[in-house]
């Protein structure tokens, strides 16, 4: 499963991948608005510290708009995905700059039928959205469960990209679903890592080498 940080914050994104840990980077205006910062600037910074996939997402809803929005999205950088919104009109600019070579990611998906049309637009990334469904009473995983068994009914190359993770448990239950990417909020990745009894373990393992005067 690929990792991705669902951030626009530079310094997180640095350090997130200087661990190893990323795959790529997802954003979106309500994330690069919260960076501050101009978005063309942000978006090729981000594009300088991973070589996977950065997503930038359009803020026009027109087809004519959101395909030029996305030709001048990607000259910032190879590895941006153009991020679309699941609109009848996203899905004819997802084919148009599929076609012509950009990644896109399809964004704001709640149902199985939507990711199944944004595949046929021929899609890169479909991004479910887990915890916005989780937040209704609806459960995000029956979504990426579905998805996975339409997209492999059919032989669909398209990414199912879990988003809208909140917590640790997404990560694993979109995991186990067969999610190919977790796009994840740089507070829940490093949550991954930790454990109560490791913290007691290595806490026991330290005391026990001082006390035997263990020097390596
Ligand atoms: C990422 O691509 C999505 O925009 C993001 O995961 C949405 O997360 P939220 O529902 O927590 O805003």
């Amino acid at each position: 499963m690929k990792f991705f940080v669902d951030t626009a914050d530079t310094d997180e994104i640095k350090s997130l991948a200087e661990a190893g840990l990323i795959d790529g980077v997802t954003t979106n205006p309500s994330l690069i608005a919260k960076s501050g910062r101009n978005m063309s600037d942000v978006i090729a910074e981000i594009c300088d510290l991973t070589t996977g996939h950065v997503s930038a997402e359009v803020v026009a809803t027109d087809f004519d708009t959101m395909v030029s929005e996305g030709r001048k999205l990607q000259k910032i950088a190879s590895n941006v995905a153009v991020k679309l919104p699941l609109t009848m009109d996203g899905l004819k600019a997802c084919r148009t700059l599929s076609d012509a070579g950009t990644a896109v990611n399809v964004t704001l998906c709640f149902s199985a039928n939507q990711a199944l049309l944004a595949a046929k637009a021929g899609a890169a990334y479909i991004s479910p959205f887990i915890g916005r469904l989780d937040d209704m009473n609806i459960d995000g995983m029956e979504v990426i469960e579905e998805i996975r068994i339409i997209y492999d009914n059919y032989g669909f190359e398209t990414e199912i990209l879990a988003a809208s993770i909140r917590n640790a448990n997404h990560v694993k239950l979109s995991a186990l679903a067969g999610a190919d990417v977790a796009t994840v909020p740089p507070n829940v990745l490093r949550g991954l890592a930790s454990h109560p009894l490791t913290d007691k373990g290595l806490a026991a393992f330290l005391a026990d080498a001082e006390k035997a005067g263990i020097k390596i």
